[in-house]
């Protein structure tokens, strides 16, 4: 089964945002497109904004005039449903309600032939459950583009409980042929994306909650320390509060309350008291002119440890060791296994963050987990009230010779990035497990469809087998709601190889 044939009219129904830009990738891949709208006039109107759109991109050398003034003949406003009835495929894109969706859909139904494809750009609610009011809910597929569907590159092909396989596929071939990267998904809450991206915003407010940091600071650890492109707080700001907490509750909803998709408290009072974000000058950050920019808290220069003592092997902290002996600061090695660790010389400990906290410690300083040792610019670090400041300072005073910015957070077991990074492979482990999609259509879609930096198993390979586990079981022990409950997957993925070479 192969994409559709270019000759096939296209139909998008709903030409609001998503619409407008699902037409125009239909439209630009070579098809004719129809537009309807119950809205009167919002057809025509859409219709118009793809026609400027594609002026824009006919002034900016990418796209040839005889190009576009052949995309604006195939364009087409119509007025009522029943002008879509020689169209092989229509891409729903209306109001985010199971009823309307469905009522669209049974009247389609009525309109279109048997063999038309049709799909729905729904982001959270069940696509068998939008298709399950279908005479043939088999010829029924979601396909979810991202906004905005002219330049992000992903599309999910989710599969519902009915869909057959020769429709999905269909789908699927034609994302690719209009240019888009497919990846094939079962329908689950959230789908992929919105499913594992939920601990990135999640463990971020979690640690604001928890006055371990305020917003910049947080933001600027997940972008200079993690690899992150946005920080959670300026991302959500982007996205609308309203829209990113009404996934987050949905996706908590669909998983009948499941405690690790939990939404936030203080992302609810900012949803409650209209702080949106951009939008409305206001949401974690200040907009406008005169709004002040918040700076993230930067520890003040401190003077370098003279030495540094490193016991173990530090895992996925291992680059240190040479960055430290480059930056002039003698490196020396205790082979004995006393644990993975840098003391420093006042005989406090330096210790990669690991799911434990430091008031458990006599003096110890957690450190974050960077994306990157090297080019990270910031590093976060975690002290408690029993930690020496001796033991503080040296910390601080290493990384910034290193040349990295310095964050000191208050007691945050699993730091910032570690435990977000863990809880988000995790899920994706659990995911594949539980047969939403392979894991390397998961490391595409985070990496396409949320720019992460490398997808959850990229991340997991390179920190190693059992790490994500180890730090999750450690927070679950401190916080036994569940919330951190490693999975079943990611149990079995750490210890399989052990296990299997011994005995029960
Ligand atoms: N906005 C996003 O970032 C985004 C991303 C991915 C998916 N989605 C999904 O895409 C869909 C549309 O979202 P949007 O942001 O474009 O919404 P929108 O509000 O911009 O547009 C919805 C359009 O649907 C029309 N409409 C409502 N009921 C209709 C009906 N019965 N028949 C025909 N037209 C009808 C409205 O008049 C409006 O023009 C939703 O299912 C949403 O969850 C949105």
């Amino acid at each position: 089964m192969t994409a559709l044939d270019l000759s096939s009219p296209v139909a998008v129904v709903g030409t609001g945002t998503m619409g407008q830009g699902i037409a125009q990738v239909a439209l630009v891949a070579g098809h004719h497109v129809r537009l309807f709208d119950t809205a009167p006039g919002r057809a025509q109107e859409a219709a118009a904004a793809i026609g400027a759109r594609l002026d824009r991109l006919v002034e900016k050398d990418r796209m040839a005039a005889a190009e576009r003034d052949a995309a604006r003949g195939r364009l087409h406003a119509a007025g009522s449903l029943a002008e879509l009835a020689d169209c092989s495929l229509v891409v729903e894109a209306v109001l985010e309600r199971l009823d309307v969706k469905q009522e669209l859909l049974r009247d389609l139904e009525d309109v279109v032939d048997e063999d038309c494809l049709l799909a729905t750009n729904t982001s959270s609610l069940s696509v068998t459950a939008i298709g399950g009011v279908l005479r043939n809910p088999g010829r029924f597929v979601g396909l979810h583009f991202f906004n905005p569907a002219p330049l992000l590159p992903l599309v999910e092909v989710v599969s519902g409980f009915a869909t057959d396989v020769t429709s999905a596929t269909r789908a699927y071939e034609m994302a690719r042929a209009w240019g888009k990267t497919p990846v094939a998904c079962a329908d689950t809450p959230g789908f992929i994306v919105n499913r594992l991206a939920r601990p990135f915003y999640a463990e971020a407010f979690a640690a604001y909650e928890a006055q371990s940091a305020d917003p910049a600071t947080i933001d600027a650890v997940l972008r200079e320390c993690g690899g992150f492109r946005m920080g959670a707080f300026e991302l959500t700001d982007l996205i609308g509060q309203d829209v990113n907490e009404a996934v987050t509750h949905s996706v908590w909803q669909a998983f009948f309350q499941d405690v690790r998709f939990t939404p936030s408290l203080a992302q609810r009072r900012l949803v409650e008291s209209g702080r949106l974000g951009r939008k409305t000058g206001q949401g974690w950050y200040e907009y406008g002119d005169d709004a002040e920019r918040a700076e993230p808290h930067t520890a003040e220069k401190a003077q370098a440890p003279a030495y540094v003592v490193a016991e173990g092997d530090l895992g996925p902290a291992a680059d240190l060791l040479a960055l430290i002996r480059e930056a002039g600061i003698p490196v020396r090695e205790d082979e004995e296994d006393h644990g993975t660790r840098l003391v420093l010389p006042g005989g406090g400990q330096l210790v990669l963050a690991d799911g434990q906290t430091s008031v458990e410690f006599r003096d110890v300083v957690y450190f974050d987990l960077a994306l990157d040792y090297r080019r990270a610019t910031r590093m976060a670090l975690s002290a408690s009230q029993d930690t020496q400041p001796q033991t503080l300072t040296e910390a601080v005073g290493l990384f910034q010779a290193l040349g990295k910015d310095v964050s000191v957070l208050g007691d945050a077991p699993g730091m910032i990035v570690a435990r977000t990074v863990a809880r988000i492979v995790d899920l994706a482990h659990d995911a594949v497990a539980k047969g939403v999609a392979t894991e390397e259509d998961v490391d595409t879609a985070m990496r396409l469809g949320v720019n992460y930096p490398l997808g959850p198993f990229e991340w997991s390979r390179r920190l190693g087998r059992s790490w994500a586990h180890e730090i999750l079981d450690e927070l679950h022990q401190r916080d036994p709601s569940g919330r951190y409950a490693p999975s079943l997957a990611l149990y079995r993925h750490a210890y399989a190889t052990d296990k299997r070479e011994g005995t029960p």
